[in-house]
Order: structure tokens, then C-alpha cells, then sequence
């Protein structure tokens, strides 16, 4: 509690994404995560193989845009570091903690942006993504398991009916996932997409006991690799259940895109 406690306090973080909850949520993801390492392990694992295949043959690496980086521990930073020119981390909130971390690597640089494209008055502010997509020397970006988490923060508030101008609760999940696969559409580099897209709550016994679409009813073409990630064993959400997400990673999400929209 004091660690958190500290990691809250020692992190810059901007007034509007502070009241949007986003320190509280990186904070306690920064927890949760030390407390599942082991379960969250095997995800990782994934992530990174995707995230490799991904920059494998590129013909060039100047820029990596990792859009979501959070606690950087879901993307080979080192890697991605050693093989591009510039590495461009973004998150509404970088802990003190993550901060740290990266200073040893002289070409990884932190972006703050809220990155669900609305303005503090709840009215579609534009496409976050446009100034990274303008950038003609982003060669790849990876979209580090934001996906699902964008709506997190307007649910709240829209069903706390604290903005007025925000779409309904209900809207808010489809608008803002189909706003951040739209910006994704706007790049020219390659786009390798992980996302989590369906939470499953288990029994001990292994029956489901319920299943919730994390993506806004959003069909996605197929993926190059599906796993399950384990956000909750046993005990951490509570005693007698363990909350399961089914994830999908993309070495090259608009390639699989044009695929599926071809067939
Ligand atoms: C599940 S975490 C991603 C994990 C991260 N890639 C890692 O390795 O730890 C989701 C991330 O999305 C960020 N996020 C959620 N909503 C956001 C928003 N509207 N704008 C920018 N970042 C956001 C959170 O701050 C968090 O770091």
C-alpha cells in the first residue's frame, strides 16, 4: 500500500487525466500486476512474440509508436530500443515507476495523450492518432492492449451522468473502439494490434459463468494468434472464481483487415 501510495504521489500526471481516473487505474494495474506476475506471465509471452514477428521483416525502423504502453512490460522495449531509430511510448499516465525503468534507453521517448479522441466536454475532439500517423517515419506502432481499456474511464462517467455531452453508456464501448481501429487504419506503417475481446468468469469447476464483450460488439478479422490471459486467478477477485480474457495479437492488423474484407 505504501509502495503504491508513493508510485501515486511521485508521478506527473495531467490534471484532466488525473480527474478521468487514469493514475488511479495505472496505479492499480501497477498492483495487480506485481501481485499475478505468475498468471500474467504466459501473456506477456505472447504479446511479445507477436510484437516481434511484427517488426521481423520490416524493411525499415526508424520509428516505433507503442500506443497504451502502460507499464511497458507487454512490448520488448529493449529489443524495439536496440532495432528502431526513436521509440514512442504512449499512455494518458507514465508511473514514476515505468519512468525509471526506461531511462537507460537514450531513444525511448514518453507521450502523454489521452488517446480516446474526446475533449473534456465529452464531444469527439479528432483523431488522437493523427499526428502520429502524419509522421511519415513511423515504420511500425503497436496498439499495447488499450483496445478494450479506452472506454473504461467515460463509462464511468457517462453513467455517472457527470458529463453531459457524452454519448450513453451503452455507446461509448462501440464509439470509442471503432474510433481507435479507424486512427489505426490512418497509418502507413505496419500495424500490429493486441487486444484483449472477451472477459469469461470461472468456477473453480471450470464452468463459465459469464462472458462480457470487452470490444463493443466489434468483429475482428482472424488474428494470428489467440490466447487466454488469466487477469484474475482464484482469490484475487474473489475466492471462488478466476476472471479469464481471450486475447488476439496481429502482426499486421490492416493487412488481415484487407483480407478479410476481400473474402
Ligand atoms: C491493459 S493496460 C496496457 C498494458 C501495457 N501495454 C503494459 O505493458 O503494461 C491499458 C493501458 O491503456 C492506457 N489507457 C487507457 N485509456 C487510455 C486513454 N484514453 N488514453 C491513453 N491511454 C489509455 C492505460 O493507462 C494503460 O496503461
Amino acid at each position: 500500500m505504501l509502495a503504491e501510495v508513493l508510485v501515486y504521489l511521485t508521478t506527473p500526471c495531467p490534471t484532466a487525466h488525473r480527474r478521468l481516473g487514469h493514475l488511479k487505474a495505472a496505479v492499480d494495474l501497477w498492483s495487480r500486476a506485481g501481485r499475478c506476475a505468475a498468471a500474467w506471465a504466459p501473456h506477456y509471452r505472447q504479446c511479445w512474440s507477436v510484437v516481434e514477428r511484427a517488426m521481423a521483416d520490416l524493411p525499415r525502423r526508424r520509428k516505433v509508436v507503442v500506443l497504451g504502453s502502460g507499464l511497458v512490460r507487454d512490448v520488448p522495449v529493449a529489443r524495439l530500443a536496440a532495432a528502431f531509430e526513436t521509440v514512442l511510448l504512449v499512455d494518458a499516465v507514465h508511473l514514476s515507476i515505468v519512468r525509471l525503468r526506461l531511462v537507460r534507453h537514450r531513444n525511448v521517448v514518453l507521450v502523454t495523450r489521452d488517446l480516446a479522441g474526446l475533449a473534456s466536454d465529452g464531444r469527439p475532439s479528432g483523431d488522437p492518432l493523427a499526428e502520429f500517423a502524419a509522421d511519415p517515419e513511423v515504420d511500425l506502432v503497436v496498439s499495447a492492449n488499450l483496445l478494450s481499456q479506452i472506454p473504461l474511464a467515460y463509462e464511468d462517467l457517462a453513467a455517472a451522468h457527470t458529463i453531459a455531452t457524452l454519448p450513453q453508456p451503452d455507446a461509448i464501448g462501440p464509439v470509442l473502439v471503432a474510433g481507435h481501429l479507424a486512427g489505426l487504419a490512418g497509418f502507413r506503417g505496419r500495424v500490429c494490434l493486441l487486444t484483449d475481446t472477451e472477459q469469461r468468469t470461472v468456477d473453480r469447476a471450470g464452468r463459465v459463468l459469464e462472458t462480457v464483450d470487452l470490444i463493443g460488439g466489434h468483429r475482428l478479422p482472424v488474428p494470428d494468434a489467440c490466447w487466454t490471459w488469466t487477469l484474475a486467478p482464484f482469490g484475487e477477485d474473489g475466492p471462488e472464481h478466476e476472471l479469464v480474457h481471450a486475447v488476439v495479437g496481429y502482426v499486421d492488423f490492416n493487412r488481415a483487415l484487407r483480407t478479410s474484407d476481400a473474402a
